[in-house]
């Protein structure tokens, strides 16, 4: 029998993955489930390395939107037998789409495997096994993170899309996970939506363009410490943004204050066309106001 919600398609690019028929959703389009997973947020975070990093310390990665736990089961994956402990917290609104896909995980592959780990963390909320302890925060995000003890290091952002999720890319949800963010941390997303990146902005994060994954050509990272962006918004960027028709985060109630605040953000005053002795100077200046670490 057919599920009411959900169906498994096949991708334009050959990849097996599932469909919300209600928002017309596909997740993962069109690379798929595991390629997606593993190149926006795995590769991209560089989780490798942040396993090689400070090994007495916990390393703690939000995987927001749960769904069929694609980006869960790869960061698992990329986690297992790493010398550094790990806490995974999940955040997902509705777990039919994970139990949809554990009935299915024989088409969708990358379940395989990790069926009985995934019936844990339905029936539980929690997995512990060996340096990993996975956390399931079973409701709404924007209440969730209230509650949640640990800040993260790593953010795998992965709601469905503003269109259909638009209560998931407001500048309030984004402060609320800027509050809990370590004091180095970062973002990952698949967007590259002007308004979105002005909702991080203004959120507190600085926001950079992340790699390219499907059919677009760039996405977006945000860190809170501008060092670690690879390539953070500049100049060119800002000037598309004072032209967009979309500048505005969703929700904003005042447009003028947020267009004074991104104008002026120390973001744009980083000296991308100056000299080297300038761009010393800029370092200076910034590293005594703390925003250069
Ligand atoms: C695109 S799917 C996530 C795919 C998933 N990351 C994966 O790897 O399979 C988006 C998920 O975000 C969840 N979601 C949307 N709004 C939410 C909210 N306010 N709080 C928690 N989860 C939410 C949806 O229920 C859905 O399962």
């Amino acid at each position: 029998m057919s599920h009411p919600l959900f169906e498994i398609v096949t991708t334009t690019a050959g990849a097996v993955s599932i469909r919300n028929k209600k928002l017309n959703e596909i997740m993962h389009n069109p690379v798929g489930p595991m390629r997606e997973a593993n190149e926006l947020y795995i590769e991209q975070s560089n989780l490798k390395w942040h396993l090689t990093q400070d090994l007495t310390t916990e390393l703690v990665i939000y995987d927001v939107g749960l769904g069929a736990a694609a980006n869960a089961i790869a960061t698992l994956q990329a986690v297992k037998n790493s010398q550094r402990p790990v806490r995974l917290v999940s955040f997902e609104i509705d777990l039919e789409l994970l139990r949809f896909a554990l009935e299915h995980s024989t088409q969708l592959g990358y379940l395989s495997g990790y069926e009985d780990i995934v019936k844990t963390i339905l029936a539980d909320r929690y997995y512990e096994h060996e340096n990993i302890k996975w956390q399931l925060h079973h409701g709404d995000f924007l209440d969730c993170i209230e509650d949640v003890n640990h800040k993260c290091h790593l953010i795998y952002y992965d709601p469905y899309s503003p269109k259909v999720n638009e209560a998931m890319w407001t500048t309030e949800c984004f402060t609320k996970l800027r509050a809990k963010c370590q004091p180095r941390a970062m973002f990952y997303n698949y967007s590259q939506a002007t308004a979105i990146r002005a909702a991080l902005l203004e959120a507190g994060f600085y926001v950079g363009f992340g790699k390219a994954t499907g059919l677009k050509n760039h996405t977006t990272q945000a860190a809170t410490m501008l060092k670690d962006l690879k390539s953070p918004l500049d100049q060119r960027w800002l000037e598309r943004w004072t032209r967009s028709d979309s500048q505005l985060p969703i929700g904003c109630q005042d447009a003028s204050r947020l267009k004074n605040f991104i104008l002026n953000h120390e973001q744009f005053t980083w000296p991308f066309n100056l000299g080297a002795s300038a761009q010393n100077n800029w370092a200076n200046r910034s590293l005594s106001r703390g925003l250069l670490k």
